[in-house]
């Protein structure tokens, strides 16, 4: 029997079309006699869709037809439940038709940015706990957020540059005050980010007080939670990517995005609007630099995919400061775009192994975590004693402890 995959990708994100592009490619690359991949195109709008429609990047340039054309589709919030459901069953109640479109055995999220890759979704299919490829709501979360993910590297002791952070509300209600502990701390030249967007979205770079202020005004519009960071000026970005889990994990050569301007930009990354997307961007592969900071560079990718307990396929992104040699961590993407295939084929592992290995990862961990103890059978309402006092006393007994 083959194995049914759902690759889940679109969503409510600023990388919605970076994510039908990078699923389109994953969905090729799979062994075509082992699974059965079942596409979910979630929409802008939140609406999941699938049929063949979906399978072609042509399709998306008119929203309306594609999505009139597919067959709408859920699954319910429920544990054990692994159907995927027709939403509109036509014929109404009798219908002959049946409900359930596919069951599925395996999830892959395919989502980069919010809703998707910050954990949003990873607790929808713990929720329903279908197995799934990636990282789990936790590590999503930690990974998504620029300033968490930088707390928790400098706990460990992984290299991150000097930060400031506070939230919107701190901005609007004294600008002033935190202008000043970031020109004390940092200084300039300083980059301002939303916490957690991605794609270079709302970031800006600032040299005095005055283009700090409208770098943050801007930023702020894109999040509730802003980080300011010291900029590396004379800087070499090396990406590096990280499969497995945080217990056995390998790492793949390193690659060097090639930046016009102060830093990648939206349109530099994706620009071309061509089918190869993110292939086609300049990049060199493997990254021109020395073997022994190579090694650093991959042994500093696995600890942070470590550390912050990954799973399936990241892409460890670094900052190389060329007047020191000095690395630093500048972020993880837990869903990085065309999940990172092109440094795995340079590394020998085939984009259908890729896939193979996500699968597979998957379904290892629904084993390990179903051997975990969640609840006891017996029910604490049935035993002797009872719970006396009813919901309200509760409160003031011993569950106020749990
Ligand atoms: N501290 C920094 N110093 C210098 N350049 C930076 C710094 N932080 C980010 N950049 C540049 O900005 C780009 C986008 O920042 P990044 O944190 O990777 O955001 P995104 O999640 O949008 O990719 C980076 O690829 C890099 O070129
Ligand atoms: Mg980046």
């Amino acid at each position: 029997m083959k194995t049914n995959v759902a690759v889940f990708f679109g969503g409510r994100s600023v990388e919605h079309e970076i994510s039908v592009i990078s699923a389109l490619q994953a969905i090729n690359a799979f062994d075509r006699s082992k699974y059965n991949i079942i596409p979910v195109y979630i929409s802008k709008q939140g609406r999941w869709y699938t049929g063949p429609l979906t399978l072609d990047i042509r399709n998306y340039k008119d929203m309306r037809h594609l999505t009139e054309n597919s067959e709408e589709v859920y699954m319910r919030p429920e544990y054990g439940d692994f159907n995927l459901y027709r939403s509109n069953p036509s014929g109404g109640l009798f219908s002959k038709k049946n409900p359930v479109y596919e069951e599925l055995h395996v999830a892959i999220p395919v989502l980069h940015g919010s809703h998707g890759e910050d954990g949003m979704f990873e607790g929808l299919l713990e929720t329903i706990g279908i197995p799934f490829a990636g990282c789990d709501t936790l590590s999503s979360a930690n990974g998504m957020d620029k300033i968490t993910m930088k707390m928790i590297l400098s706990a460990e002791g992984i290299p991150v540059v000097d930060y400031v952070w506070f939230t919107d509300k701190e901005w609007l209600s004294n600008k002033e005050a935190i202008m000043d502990k970031i020109e004390a701390k940092l200084g300039y030249p300083v980059i301002v980010k939303p916490a957690n967007l991605g794609s270079s979205v709302g970031i800006g770079k600032a040299s005095d007080r005055r283009s700090l202020m409208e770098k943050i005004d801007n930023a702020e519009k894109f999040s509730r939670r802003i980080i300011v960071e010291h900029m590396v000026k004379d800087m070499m970005e090396i990406n590096c990517s990280v499969l497995g889990d945080c217990d056995d994990y390998q790492t793949s050569v390193c690659e060097e995005p090639i930046s016009k301007g102060d830093f990648l930009s939206y349109e530099e990354k994706y620009g071309g609007g061509s089918k190869a997307g993110m292939q086609s961007s300049e990049k060199r592969i493997p990254a021109d630099i020395p073997e022994t900071m190579s090694d650093e560079i991959r042994k500093m990718a696995g600890e942070t995919f470590r550390v912050l307990s990954c799973h399936g396929v990241s892409r460890v992104d670094v900052m190389v400061d060329r007047s020191d040699n000095k690395i630093y961590v500048n972020e993880i993407n837990t869903i990085p775009g065309s999940l990172s295939f092109y440094l795995w084929e340079e590394t020998g592992i085939t984009f259908m192994q890729l896939m193979d290995k996500l699968v597979e990862l998957a379904l290892r961990r629904k084993r390990e975590t179903d051997r975990k103890t969640f609840t006891y059978d017996a029910n604490i309402f049935a035993m002797g004693g009872g719970v006396k006092g009813g919901v309200k006393g509760a409160k003031g007994s011993k569950f106020g402890h749990r």
